[in-house]
């Protein structure tokens, strides 16, 4: 595997067939053998797709009434350990798993459905996708990797969105990845597909849908107060939630918090972008039944 430079960015390299960096395949042993337990949640996503907000959602719905001083004192990468991270002087995701104490454990994951590590699916685990469509997505993951030292350097958006198009950003084509998770559904019963533009419309309803997914039992005021502390500007505010606390980005350059906006691709394509976009989009998609929506 190659070597971390600490100034640098990491190589892009094919590994089974996705584009990856090393921070995200150099403890693959472990990934691969990771011990499932049955109560496992996995949060899987593409990456920019509302990772960090469904995770918090998570957490609140099982640790936010029991467990106070969690609120203010973990971050969510460490409550929410990222099962392939593997960057040099920080926890890998599967010591950050296998040190958890709390029942269940939440695990994130950005591989697409075809490498996730057997026992899950053994375990019969709870999966909770999320999906956020394409242009949103491209333009967040630029941002994204503009300030992320794990990321390799994304170039200008005209490159940026090619490189897209043709799934060489990290953890391969976002094509793939949500039409694979998407037909997972049909022989694995225990997946709960979302949309991120399905959560911006309505938190509370979504919310709702999630806990029936879960078998939880909350009040219409739990639901409240979660939907309010997971609103994008108190998220940003904390500093449990925003990762101010992880060295490796750049928050001068772009804040993870970004946006959280449905259309902001818009400031972003070009008309003849966009275009192209579409008609790739549609190629692209076509076997598939799934439906995006790029505005609400
Ligand atoms: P933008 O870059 O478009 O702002 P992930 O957690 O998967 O890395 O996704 C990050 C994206 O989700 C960013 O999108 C971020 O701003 C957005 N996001 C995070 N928390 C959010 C929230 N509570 N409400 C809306 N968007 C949120």
């Amino acid at each position: 595997a190659e070597q971390m430079k600490p100034e640098g960015r990491p190589e892009i390299f094919d590994f089974q067939g996705i584009s990856m960096v090393n921070y995200f395949t150099d403890n693959w042993e472990n990934v691969q053998n990771f011990h499932a337990r049955p109560d496992d949640i996995l949060i899987a996503t593409y990456p920019k797709a509302g990772t960090t907000w469904v995770s918090y959602i998570l957490d609140l719905l099982y640790f936010g009434k029991d467990m106070p001083e969690r609120q203010t004192t973990l971050p969510i990468y460490e409550r929410v350990p990222f099962l392939e991270f593997a960057v040099p002087v920080m926890h890998t995701g599967t010591e950050l798993a296998e040190k958890l104490s709390t029942c269940p454990r939440l695990i994130k994951t950005h591989l697409p459905v075809q490498l996730i590590p057997k026992a899950l699916w053994e375990q019969n685990c709870k999966v909770v996708y999320v999906a956020r469509n394409a242009k949103d997505n491209a333009v967040s993951y630029f941002h994204f990797d503009r300030m992320n030292k794990v990321q390799p350097e994304p170039g200008d958006w005209n490159s940026y969105i090619e490189k897209f198009m043709e799934g060489k950003t990290v953890f391969g084509p976002w094509y793939d990845h949500v039409t694979g998770w998407w037909e997972k559904k049909q022989n694995y019963s225990n997946i709960h597909y979302m949309f991120y533009e399905d959560l911006i419309e309505d938190t509370g309803r979504e919310l709702e849908r999630l806990c029936s997914f879960l078998g939880l039992s909350t009040t219409a005021e739990e639901r409240e107060c979660i939907r309010g502390g997971t609103q994008f500007d108190a998220m940003k505010a904390n500093p449990m939630a925003n990762y101010s606390t992880i060295p490796v980005m750049d928050f001068k350059i772009s804040p993870f918090m970004r946006k959280g906006k449905v259309g902001d691709w818009r400031n972003h394509f070009t008309v003849s972008q966009n275009e192209e976009f579409d008609e790739h989009y549609k190629q692209k998609m076509k076997n598939s039944t799934l439906v995006f929506r790029t505005q609400i």
